[in-house]
């Protein structure tokens, strides 16, 4: 693997645990205003400390993020699509690499929907921007299965979405916690990060998705409303970042949790 884009790498997954915890703030790209993050900065700004990266889109980081923070960046390039169109996997690349070599980023992320109409045009979109991004030595972050692909939500489905991500030049592939998840992380050549989807019922729940996705494999997670939607969202990244960076059990990630509660 190319320097530059090992270099970028080592700067999101941390060489010391091999484990990232990436804050996802994306979701406008195709929610628009999400609950919590209306005025993104507000939601993120205690997190910034807390977080291995944050990914996000370019309109986002240039009006939100203050160009002297330090947290890298993994800029979502992918988009075109929104919930109330026709369908969600019709997604192409959006932003330039001079535009994102521009933003100094770590690495860029784009959605591939593995199963859907648009299938072929997203796998083409991934294999053009690992082609642009190999350019400047930059990692691509494939996203597999979103949207109402999340009903697929089993092993056979994101294995086979992870595998062909790996297959056509992802570095880095972030997917979704499943039954039988070491399927998923054993038949990929590359590093796994899990998403954490909906806000769960409770915060020990997405503890031990964290854990277990973490036990099975995965390098880490790219977590956003299990994070920022709760009423006490340091409580909850400082308890994520015990389960993938100190090996905690989800009952530790609660008590960590628990004293910001009462703070
Ligand atoms: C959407 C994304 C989001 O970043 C991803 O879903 C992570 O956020 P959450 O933990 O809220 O699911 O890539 O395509």
């Amino acid at each position: 693997m190319d320097w530059g884009i090992q270099n970028r790498l080592s700067r999101i997954i941390k060489p010391d645990t091999g484990r990232t915890v990436m804050l996802a703030v994306d979701h406008g790209y195709f929610l628009g205003p999400t609950h919590r993050l209306e005025k993104v900065y507000a939601t993120v700004e205690p997190l910034m400390g807390y977080a291995d990266a944050l990914m996000l889109t370019r309109g986002i980081l240039r009006s939100s993020i203050p160009a002297k923070s330090s947290v890298p960046i993994v800029l979502r390039v992918s988009g075109g699509s929104s919930i109330i169109g026709e369908d969600l996997s019709n997604e192409t690349i959006m932003t330039s690499m001079e535009d994102a070599v521009r933003l100094n980023v770590s690495a860029v992320a784009l959605s591939i929907f593995v199963g859907s109409d648009y299938e072929a045009q997203t796998l083409e979109n991934l294999a053009i921007l690992v082609d642009m991004a190999q350019e400047y030595s930059i990692p691509v972050l494939a996203v597999t299965a979103v949207g109402k692909e999340l009903e697929k939500r089993d092993s056979r489905f994101l294995a086979l979405s992870c595998r062909i991500a790996a297959e056509f030049g992802a570095s880095l592939v972030k997917t979704y916690y499943c039954d039988e998840f070491e399927k998923v992380v054993e038949s990929c050549p590359v590093p796994v990060v899990i998403a954490g989807g909906p806000k769960l019922e409770t915060e020990l729940d997405a503890f031990k998705m964290a854990h277990d996705a973490i036990q099975m494999g995965a390098v880490g997670v790219d977590m956003g409303r299990n994070i920022w939607q709760n009423d006490h969202p340091v409580g909850m990244i400082k308890g994520v970042r015990a389960v993938v960076h100190e090996n905690a059990s989800p009952e530790e990630a609660y008590e960590i949790f628990a004293s910001y509660k009462v703070s």
